[in-house]
């Protein structure tokens, strides 16, 4: 590891068990990640991609620390589960995570809030400030989730991951439930993202084509190991 290293993920292996009921709750062990090492550097794009089922969310969510694992993640140098709020996640799904009931100014100052940020007059400014890097007029505000387009609900996603200005944005599946030119569009908003704020970014996708237009670097999955 060098200086230069934000993410680094060494030895790391996680197996799933799953206990199944109809056979007197006999255990099964399922190996998902086997021994996956990779290095993110400062300033990248960073590209994961590879078939379904080969292990990427459960990598995923073994960097946000969402579940057990063999091995050792680091982001700058120290344990990823004292920093949970350094790494944020989007997902295939923008609707699912944002609730109907609220309006979209709402929406975005719900981290600041969650996490007592800044105090209320400045979140209001925040929030304006991010409606205008994810490229919303803050006139978007005043709607509800339901008046939005799938791109559009992935751009406030965003939007409230970025909000908590995070170390390390992991985007899994980011565009693949939406149209091919939304999709693009995505694509292109991680990329002004990367080049005007430095925004760090692990691109999870099983489409390598997009894989291979935004990222520096890229890393196959397969069957739980990375291919060289
Ligand atoms: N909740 C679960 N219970 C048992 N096995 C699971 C579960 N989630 C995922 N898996 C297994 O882990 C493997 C990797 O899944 P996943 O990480 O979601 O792959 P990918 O994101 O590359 O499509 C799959 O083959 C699946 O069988
Ligand atoms: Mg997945």
């Amino acid at each position: 590891m060098n200086s230069n290293t934000l993410l680094s993920i060494r030895n790391v292996s996680n197996v799933y068990i799953s206990r199944s009921f109809g056979m007197l709750g006999k255990i099964k062990r399922k190996p998902v990640l086997k021994n996956i090492n990779l290095e993110i550097q400062k300033g990248q794009i960073f590209g994961l991609t590879g078939k379904s089922g080969c292990g990427k969310t459960t990598l995923a969510r073994c960097i946000l620390g969402l579940i057990d694992y063999d091995g050792e993640i680091t982001l700058d140098g120290q344990k990823n589960n004292l920093k949970q709020k350094q790494i944020q996640m989007v997902f295939q799904d923008p609707g699912s995570s944002l609730n109907p009931v609220k309006n979209i100014g709402w929406l975005m100052e719900e981290p600041l809030v969650i996490h007592k940020l800044m105090p209320a007059k400045e979140r209001s400014q925040k929030v304006d400030e991010m409606l205008l890097r994810i490229g919303l007029d803050p006139a978007y505000k005043t709607r509800r989730v339901h008046e939005l387009s799938g791109g559009q609900k992935q751009r406030i996603c965003i939007g409230r991951s970025l909000i908590l200005q995070p170390r390390l944005l992991i985007a899994d599946e980011a565009i693949s439930s939406l149209d091919v030119s939304a999709g693009a569009q995505i694509l292109n908003l991680f990329y002004e993202l990367h080049k005007t704020m430095g925004l760090n970014i692990f691109f999870i996708s099983h489409n390598k084509d997009a894989v291979e237009y935004l990222c520096d670097r890229v890393a196959v999955m397969k069957n739980g190991t990375i291919e060289n």
